[in-house]
């Protein structure tokens, strides 16, 4: 696809996230807040089931693995040790001419000569330190005492809460300690939707170890991860893994992967894979004077463990899910005549909803008792959805536009009017394939959990 085919795709998707309840801007209403979304009723559902599947691989399907769920509200202390106040920054430019701020990678050069990429303008700043921190007050004083940060990465709380874990989960090396939450970072460009956010939320493991285990453990996580984004329906051909070169590695890096996707806009970042060695914390043992040793009771050794952190970004996982979901084909209308339709082809696993419950007409009570009936008996199981108004082919597209793997068709055959044999039995539509299958009604709940786990 060429570069313009490529931006309205990206329009389709947005304008359908908006008309659909994917993702809103934030705060739309007073004009919205520059890099801040918020997710409507089915955004939330697929950023739930991303969640909730990255924590069941990673922290319920291992013993390795426990988790925690820190403090947003950082002790300035924690973010001092780790480099993020001295150093967490993006070189910055200002336009004079049009009082465009930019990031200095985005000033064009033309034969040596700096130019604002907005105005043309020439006359710019020099590149300054911008921090990305959001810095906040807690209390009533208004002094340095005071000062707080929102954490800009979920990992610090890991690293400052070693000990307490260590000692009450008893794990043994290697082994990991998992969160998801939001971050925040004052990004200069916030852009490409919800891509570049200024809060987005992070699923973070970071997986202690012995130095010697650090660089195989590193390609370990690099091939459990990318196991992660097929399962959850990326395909492997849009994932690159980008092995980051020394010069861009943070300096305490021995090696990190980026992995990435093939948005509309470009092939970007959707995770980093790193091994940080020991540095995190041998940074907070030295800055808070207490110890973050790991006591080895067979060989008798104290010593700071290394790290390898897979660190993913829900927000962005959500995006690269709908831009890989997001396609058209061809499908009957009403009357047989071929009509385009949107369908957005979710793994069922990360669907929103995972199944349309549908009575034939709406005026029959006997179907729509039984509809009801089947809606009870589902509920329990998944997040379904039922609709009752519209034509049948009507209803269907709806739930192709937002990923619903599944439909029920309650019919007279249901109603056993027909042909006896069929009563309590309905028709179960698949939405790639518009296949439709005869299910009784006592089997649909077995047959739909086994293909949406
Ligand atoms: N603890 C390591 C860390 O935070 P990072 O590469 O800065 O590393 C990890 O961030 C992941 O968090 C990224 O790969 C991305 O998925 C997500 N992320 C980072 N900044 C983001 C932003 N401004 N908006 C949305 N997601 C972001």
């Amino acid at each position: 696809m060429d570069s313009k085919t490529d931006a309205q795709r990206m329009e389709k998707i947005v304008s359908l996230c908006k008309r659909r309840g994917f993702i809103f801007q934030s705060s739309e209403i007073y004009g919205g807040l520059s890099g801040c979304w918020d997710y409507g009723p089915l955004g939330v559902e697929l950023k739930r089931n991303v969640k909730n599947y990255w924590w069941r691989v990673i922290v319920h399907e291992r013993d390795d693995v426990v988790g925690m769920d820190g403090a947003i509200l950082t002790h300035p202390e924690v973010l001092k040790a780790s480099g993020h106040v001295e150093g967490f920054s993006d070189p910055m430019v200002d336009c004079r001419t049009c009082k465009a701020r930019l990031r200095a990678d985005q000033v064009i050069e033309k034969k040596g000569v700096r130019q604002c990429p907005n105005c043309g303008g020439r006359d710019l700043t020099e590149a300054r330190p911008f921090n990305l921190m959001f810095q906040t007050q807690m209390g009533a004083a208004a002094d340095e005492s005071s000062i707080a940060y929102l954490r800009p990465e979920t990992a610090q709380s890991i690293f400052v809460q070693f000990k307490n874990i260590l000692e009450v989960s008893r794990k043994k090396l290697p082994f990991g300690i998992a969160q998801i939450g939001k971050a925040f970072r004052n990004e200069i460009n916030p852009r490409n939707f919800t891509f570049r956010s200024r809060e987005f939320e992070q699923m973070e493991l970071e997986y202690f170890c012995r130095a010697e285990e650090g660089m195989t453990l590193l390609d370990y996580w690099l091939e459990e991860r990318l196991k992660f984004y097929e399962n959850i329906g990326i395909s492997r051909d849009r994932l690159h893994v980008k092995t980051v070169p020394d010069e861009e590695r943070a300096f305490y890096s021995k090696g990190t992967y980026d992995i990435e996707f093939d948005f509309p806009f470009g092939r970007q970042e959707l995770e980093g894979v790193a091994y940080r060695t020991d540095y995190d914390l041998l940074q907070h043992q030295k800055a808070s004077g207490k110890s973050l040793e790991y006591f080895d009771e067979e060989t008798k050794q104290r010593f700071v463990p290394h790290v390898v952190e897979p660190s993913a970004g829900v927000d962005r996982t959500v995006l690269a899910l709908i831009c890989e979901a997001y396609s058209t084909d061809e499908a009957p209308d009403e009357k047989g005549k071929m009509e385009t339709r949107l369908v957005l082809r979710f793994h069922p696993r990360m669907a929103p909803i995972k199944c349309g419950i549908f009575p034939l007409l709406k005026n029959n009570d006997q179907l729509v008792a039984k509809a009801k009936e089947i809606v009870g008996l589902l509920r329990a199981h998944m997040n379904i959805f039922y609709d009752e108004s519209g034509a049948i082919g009507r209803r269907y597209r709806r739930q192709d536009e937002v990923g619903t793997p599944f439909g029920v068709t309650i019919d007279f055959e249901t109603l056993g009017e027909r042909d006896a044999a069929l009563r309590d039995t309905v028709t179960l539509r698949e939405r790639d394939s518009m296949n439709q299958e005869r299910v009784a009604i006592k089997d649909l709940a077995g047959i739909l959990s086994a293909r949406i786990s």
